[in-house]
């Protein structure tokens, strides 16, 4: 998490008593590393599985466990729910939900999101025979329905030992929904969005490839902040990570990325197309290793087929390209706009060193129809991812 991002923001943790609940700590740690103003509220039942004590520590201030407590004049869940800007519930138990859903208050979380107007963002875990029982999941609707955010749980091992649905989503994630709640860009709601990311591996022989240093760091940045702010993603990737509320599909070479983007974008609203797909490829590839030899060895490459220029323009999607320059960034972005018929190219200086490929930084360049829309200086991909968003979201809205 960025330092200062949150700075000054006020937010409230609730955190209700299941396993998971330990892992709110995390949560709180993310929060305010990144300057956030944080009050932790916990039911009684939350209080058994962490003390309030951890949370006082790393917050500075008093947790509100006992909402009767004297000394609060029976106040703390109506100055708590004026005084917060957004409340997440980390984690909700089915018990939780099931009360917010309802309008049951009868201890100080409940009673908090109830008396509160501020947004509300849930991040379930239970048991998975509790998660999918269509009773929590009305309950979820219902939430849902009236803006709450659902940060959907993952699969995984589950307290049980069984392995389900139901499993908190990650720290990282939740504080990044809460972020976009916070700053007003879960704009991506509803959107679906194709991301496409790292180095196309064009097989020499069965061991060896053709390839590029692209980590799949600035695609995997674009489709996560997406998530964040609400997008459906799905992330077309040659370095598969298994990324959390994400669809990944994993490929290798430019022919299967081709394939495989054909697929998702069937009814997608955008595709960026962050890959660093190899222009050339093998012309044949060696059905058995290829044995060394004292002579040298001669590849034949053959261009490789261009996955943008294939997938062609299709109504109502939006088209990002980027394109990696040692120079020129500006007219080469332009050019690239033109001959790939693309809605927005982002481009980025590559052989600079701490930026660019396989770096954690970038900086960027974005060209739209109607000319440079944001010049990004050197910032985390994440950041960047940020911007970059911001951007398509400007232009989709114009455009609309
Ligand atoms: N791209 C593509 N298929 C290719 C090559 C590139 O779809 N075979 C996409 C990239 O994912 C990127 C954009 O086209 O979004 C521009 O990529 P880049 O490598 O910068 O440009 P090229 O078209 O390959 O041109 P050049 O290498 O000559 O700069």
């Amino acid at each position: 998490m960025r330092e200062g991002r949150l700075k000054g923001r006020r937010v409230a943790l609730a955190v209700s008593g299941g396993i998971a609940a330990y892992k709110a700590i995390e949560c709180l740690r993310l929060l305010t590393e990144a300057d956030a103003q944080v009050r932790v509220l916990m039911t009684p039942e939350a209080t058994r599985f962490v003390t309030p004590l951890t949370f006082e520590a790393l917050s500075g201030h008093p947790v509100a466990a006992d909402w009767l407590a004297a000394t609060a004049g029976g106040e703390t869940h109506i100055k708590l729910a004026e005084w917060a800007e957004v409340i997440g519930v980390v984690p909700a138990t089915a018990n939780t939900i099931a009360k917010l859903a309802l309008g049951i208050a009868d201890e100080i979380v409940s009673g908090t999101v109830l008396a509160s107007r501020a947004p509300l963002l849930i991040a379930p875990a239970m048991n998975d025979l509790m998660f999918t029982h269509p009773q929590t999941q009305d309950h979820l609707a219902a939430l849902q329905s009236r803006h709450a955010v659902i940060v959907e749980p993952a699969s995984g091992r589950l307290a049980s030992g069984k392995v389900g649905v139901g499993r908190l989503a990650a720290p990282e994630r939740i504080v990044a929904v809460l972020e976009a709640v916070l700053v007003q860009r879960r704009n991506l709601d509803g959107v679906r969005v194709v991301v496409s990311a790292g180095g196309t591996r064009e097989a020499v022989d069965p061991v060896r490839y053709v390839g590029n240093f692209s980590s799949g760091k600035m695609g995997r940045a674009l489709a996560e902040v997406a998530a964040a702010r609400g997008a459906a993603v799905t992330l077309v990737t040659t370095v598969a990570s298994n990324p959390e509320g994400i669809d990944e599909v994993a490929v290798g070479s430019a022919k299967e990325m081709l394939a495989a983007l054909e697929r998702a974008s069937v009814g997608a609203d955008v595709l960026v197309m962050a890959a660093a797909v190899a222009d050339y490829a093998p012309d044949t590839i060696a059905p058995s290793k290829l044995r060394r030899t004292d002579k040298p060895l001669d590849l034949h490459l053959r261009p490789n087929v261009d996955i943008l220029k294939s997938l062609g323009r299709r109504p109502g999607l939006f088209r990002v390209g980027f394109a990696a320059e040692t120079e020129d960034l500006r007219s080469q972005a332009q050019q690239k706009l033109a001959a790939k018929d693309l809605d927005m190219v982002v481009a980025n200086q590559v052989g600079v060193d701490g930026q660019g490929l396989a770096s954690d930084y970038n900086a960027v360049t974005i060209v739209g129809s109607s000319g440079v829309v944001a010049e990004v200086p050197r910032l985390p991909k994440w950041e960047v991812a940020g911007r970059i968003w911001d951007a398509i979201d400007a232009c989709r809205n114009r455009g609309s």
